[in-house]
């Protein structure tokens, strides 16, 4: 099988890569390096079945998709997965963020026609924005403010989620949509601002972990391969056609929890700075329903908290003893 993802030299997007490439498939990765970093793909580029072009996704257009047809061959499997994720890579570019998930969604749409490939989105648990309902089902509409700091982000993956939907409708492509809830793992920037890499880099550098409006607030966090077994499943799923199924791990705890648990995996005495307020829109709470996920996939996480967090420690420790002076 060929599969295309954008966004391959991200966090997801390179485990997705590696994954792929262990399966036995030939995978070529579309990145603009925005917020991907090369050494992702150390690995995969050894690998003869790997590769790479640097290409931004909202240009792919006619001439792209007949050179990838060349060089490449035609995808079998498009893994839409180009986007900033984090709240400060967002927020740094705001119109970029609004181009890859509107006019990037459009491309990955018109290539799985032209091709005849298969297409699956990454969309993202922001679509229900600060929720009203918990645990949240794939059913939730969301409670999204639509001109807040945060909605370059979520309202472009409610855009993107509509348009696959459309563009779905009108063609008859075979495409899917996931929406990830917070996943953590090793290869995430250590200066992302997403909380697991703050407190990870805090507690590895023996300063105090900044938990925002007090910690009482809740998240889920999945660890990385959960999610990638995640994903292939359903991509390799007849039943997720046309669906949306969301992609997270359903234990739930505040922020707070979570500061100590990392502080007990990382040998470290708990030290929070609590000073800082809440960011604006940050939801209260953040709990995936995966019902669907399990009785269409038969998925569901195995990673314990504990065992993720000290992988995770153990690649965030080697890249900052290699970039500390
Ligand atoms: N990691 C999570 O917890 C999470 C949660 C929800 C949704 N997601 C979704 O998963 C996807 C990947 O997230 P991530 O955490 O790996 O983020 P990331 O920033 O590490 O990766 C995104 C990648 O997309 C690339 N990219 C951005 N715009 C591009 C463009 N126009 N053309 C080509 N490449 C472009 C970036 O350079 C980067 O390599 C995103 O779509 C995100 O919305 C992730």
């Amino acid at each position: 099988m060929k599969v295309l993802i954008t966004g391959a030299a991200g966090f997801v997007g390179s485990h997705l890569v590696d994954a792929y490439l262990s399966d036995g498939c030939d995978v070529l990765g579309i990145d603009n390096f925005i917020t991907g970093d090369i050494s992702n793909l150390r690995d995969a580029r050894e690998n003869p079945r790997f590769a790479f072009r640097e290409l931004d996704v909202t240009k792919m257009d006619e001439r792209s998709l007949a050179d990838i047809a060349e060089s490449f061959g035609t995808p079998d499997l498009i893994l839409h997965f180009a986007s900033p994720a984090s709240p400060i890579d967002y927020a740094q570019r705001p119109l970029e963020t609004m181009r890859v998930n509107s006019l990037g969604t459009e491309n990955c749409c018109q290539a799985a026609l032209a091709w005849g490939a298969r297409l699956l989105l990454a969309s993202t648990s922001e679509c229900y924005g600060d929720p009203l309902v918990h645990p949240q089902p794939e059913s939730y509409w969301g409670n999204v403010n639509p001109v807040g700091p945060r909605s370059c982000y979520d309202e472009s993956k409610r855009y993107a989620e509509a348009f696959v939907t459309t563009f779905t409708n009108v063609h008859g492509i075979d495409s899917r949509i996931i929406r990830i809830f917070n996943t953590y793992g090793p290869r995430m920037r250590v200066d992302d601002g997403r909380v697991v890499p703050n407190f990870v880099g805090q507690a590895l550098r023996g300063e105090p972990l900044t938990v925002y409006g007090g910690g009482m607030q809740t998240r889920s966090f999945c660890y990385v391969s959960d999610l990638v077994d995640g994903i292939r499943a359903c991509a390799a799923s007849d039943e997720t056609r046309g669906r949306i199924v969301n992609l997270g791990n359903p234990e739930e705890r505040t922020i707070r929890q979570f500061a100590e648990i990392v502080c007990e995996i990382a040998g470290v005495p708990l030290d929070v700075d609590d000073a800082t307020p809440m960011p604006v829109d940050d939801p209260g709470r953040r709990c995936p329903d995966i019902s669907r996920a399990k009785a269409l996939l038969g998925w569901s996480p195995k990673v314990d908290i504990r065992t993720g967090l000290r992988a995770t420690l153990l690649d965030f420790s080697a890249r900052l003893t290699v970039t500390t002076p």
